[in-house]
């Protein structure tokens, strides 16, 4: 049988779901330095990340430990733990990326990179996935705006998920988070989320965004079988 999976897209694989490892979170640093969002708001916000990652690795230990025979779809500790496991774990993840694709003073796309090359084939213009994209920040709710690799369409699309588990898209790998939960963005600019994602928008870091849609294009030509 072919080797399917060759060693550039397990090392992919491998750093991005740390399979390595046991499953807990580690906690990352991020420098974040803008003039967009104060440092009481980065400070506040650091904490709420900090928490997801406790209340994750809380969950999947007591999950070990959990009863996994009387569970129903009412109430059980099991069902309980479940639900907590994804919510704070994609609270962790979404954190991490969107910490990591914010706050580059220098922000500047390039017409020959894969990023603007990829967002203005699948939305029809680079000003198109711009237009959609912020449409998502001012339509979630408390939640996120994403541009995502679909594995399923092969295209990139941009998804608003609500909290961090509502209307998450199956066969999704993120390449660009903004944060729109309130706690984002209210100590700086109120209840005015449009302006809050314009400046981010602004200072978007994408040579970041630039790594991931590389990685991106490896998964589809897995997916195609052509890797
Ligand atoms: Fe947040």
């Amino acid at each position: 049988m072919k080797n399917f999976i060759n060693n550039d897209i397990k090392k992919v694989i491998k750093d991005t779901l740390r399979l390595d490892e046991a499953l807990s979170a580690q906690q990352k640093q991020f420098n974040i330095n803008t003039d967009f969002l104060s440092a009481e708001n980065i400070d506040n916000h650091i904490e709420l990340y900090e928490g997801y990652i406790k209340n994750f690795n809380e969950a999947n230990a007591k999950l070990d430990a959990t009863d996994k025979d009387n569970v129903n779809s009412n109430h059980s500790n099991f069902r309980s733990l479940k639900l907590d496991e994804t919510y704070n774990m994609n609270g962790v993840y979404l954190h991490e990326l969107y910490l990591a694709n914010i706050a580059d003073n220098a922000s500047q796309i390039q017409m020959d990179s894969l990023a603007y090359m990829r967002l203005a084939r699948d939305f029809g213009s680079f000003d198109a996935w711009q237009k959609d994209f912020l449409a998502c920040c001012k339509g979630a709710q408390c939640g996120w705006a994403i541009t995502y690799l679909n594995t399923y369409t092969q295209t990139y699309m941009n998804a608003m998920v609500d909290l961090h588990s509502n209307n998450v898209p199956f066969g999704s790998y993120p390449v660009i988070v903004m944060d729109v939960w309130q706690h984002a963005y209210y100590r700086d600019y109120l209840k005015d989320v449009n302006t809050y994602s314009k400046a981010m928008m602004k200072q978007l870091r994408w040579s970041i965004v630039e790594d991931r849609i590389k990685k991106s294009d490896k998964i589809i030509q897995v997916l195609r079988g052509q890797l």
